[in-house]
């Protein structure tokens, strides 16, 4: 990550001292929002420069870096080229903020992946400025560093926008295509406890796996997940329940915690299917996934919805956005919006479309998954291109960073 090549010492090479801020930008109103960031931080005006991307590195070439570097960008296109400049003139150890109005999943995903610490969406307000800058001056310390944190499995979190969309169903297809088509070890995580379909819909016992891990969030260790997960085969487990409805079930972020630490080393995808009523512990598998997938229809309340859960995840909880997809294309006849419609509405792309299966219901009730059932139809296809996507951004995220950029990180490691 650019942020990888963070300075050890407050000297730069010159030897003169190396603010902790600095930021270029053209617009107005980030400006006002930047001065009170400086204000809170007792920096003087001057760290906040008039500009962009490519004037912070025309400026940087003379001067010390700072710790943390706020740049506009003016569009996606000209960023690669601009941080790869950027890149030749920083003092290793600068950690890089960006501003833009992309509004697009892939394009966040992309300044991720090359070391960008945060991307904030204009217009930002303060909160946001300062979490973003709480986050880059984070000090990394031995117990957090990636390499100590047993970070393995991919976690996806997955969400329907309304009920009944197809959730569910793109949850089973994606952790079965990943593990049986992908050889991904798979793990498919059903975390409603009292309604959840995910045992149904491949026609398992669901066993009674998440109760005790909700009752004995203290007791859940490596062990206990082998012992509570039902083995579908040697790559795909599920951990789901089917509790009574009477039934008051506490569901609190530390058994989500533990299960994801200890779930976690043990496979290479974790498939989280959440009900769309949050709790502690749905938010926790919200929050700490690593993509968010909304499912929605293209309908007016499927807009609605998905617009809740977008600014939800992006505002609130500042995390990524949710990929979207949609299903059931084609179901909703007259009453379907048009796609680009919605992507208006929305404000973000809607990155893959399901088509609906007439005959899906052969396969809801014979345990069998779409993939497989109707694995020449359209959909199924989208859903196999689904998975590729999260095996390979798995798998060969390291290959697929931008090589100018990750050299840098070598450099500075
Ligand atoms: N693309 C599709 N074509 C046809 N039928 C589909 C498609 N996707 C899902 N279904 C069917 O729609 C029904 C509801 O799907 P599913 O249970 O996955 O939805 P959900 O969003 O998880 O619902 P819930 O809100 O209850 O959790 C199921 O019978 C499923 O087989
Ligand atoms: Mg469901």
């Amino acid at each position: 990550m650019l942020q990888g090549f963070v300075m050890d010492n407050k000297t730069d090479k010159s030897g003169k001292d190396s603010p902790a801020f600095m930021a270029f930008s053209g617009d107005g109103e980030s400006i006002a929002i930047l001065k009170q960031l400086a204000v809170k931080h007792g920096w003087p005006e001057s760290i906040i420069h008039s500009g962009d991307i490519n004037t912070a590195a025309t400026f940087l070439k003379s001067n010390p870096s700072p710790k943390v570097l706020f740049v506009d960008i003016a569009s996606a296109e000209s960023v690669p080229a601009s941080l790869d400049t950027l890149a030749d003139v920083c003092e290793p150890g600068t950690t890089v903020m960006v501003s833009g109005k992309v509004n697009e999943y892939s394009f966040y995903c992309w300044l991720v992946e090359v070391g960008i610490s945060n991307y904030l969406l204009k217009p930002f307000k303060l909160d946001a400025l300062e979490a973003a800058y709480a986050k880059a001056t984070e000090v990394v310390t031995p117990a957090t560093k990636p390499e100590n944190m047993k970070k393995d499995a991919k976690i996806i979190t997955v969400i329907g926008s309304r009920g009944g969309v197809g959730a569910t169903t793109v949850c089973v297809n994606m952790a079965w295509i990943l593990a049986n088509r992908l050889q991904q070890k798979t793990a498919l995580l059903d975390f409603d406890p009292q309604l959840g379909t995910v045992a149904l819909a491949l026609d398992l016992e669901p066993g009674r796996g998440l109760r005790e891990a909700l009752e004995k969030p203290d007791r859940i260790d490596g062990l206990f997940v082998d012992r509570v997960m039902v083995r579908v085969n040697d790559s795909l487990s599920i951990l789901s329940t089917e509790e009574p409805l009477e039934e008051n079930i506490l569901a609190n972020e530390a058994a989500a915690d533990t299960l994801f630490k200890q779930c976690r080393p043990k496979f290479s995808h974790m498939i989280v299917d959440v009900p769309r009523t949050l709790s502690p512990f749905t938010r926790f598998a919200i929050t700490h996934a690593d993509h968010v997938i909304c499912v929605t229809e293209y309908t007016i309340a499927g807009l609605r919805e998905s617009l809740r859960y977008l600014e939800y995840c992006r505002d609130t909880l500042k995390v990524k956005p949710p990929i979207f997809v949609a299903n059931k294309i084609g179901l909703a006849g007259k009453h379907q919006m048009a796609r680009d419609e919605f992507e208006k509405g929305l404000g973000v792309k809607v990155d893959f479309n399901i088509p609906f299966i007439v005959d899906a219901h052969a396969a809801a009730t014979s345990g069998e998954v779409l993939a497989e059932t109707a694995k020449n139809a359209p959909a199924a296809k989208i859903l196999q291109s689904l998975s590729e996507h999260f095996a390979e951004t798995s798998a060969d995220k390291k290959t697929k960073q931008n090589t100018r950029l990750f050299s840098l990180l070598k450099r500075s490691s």
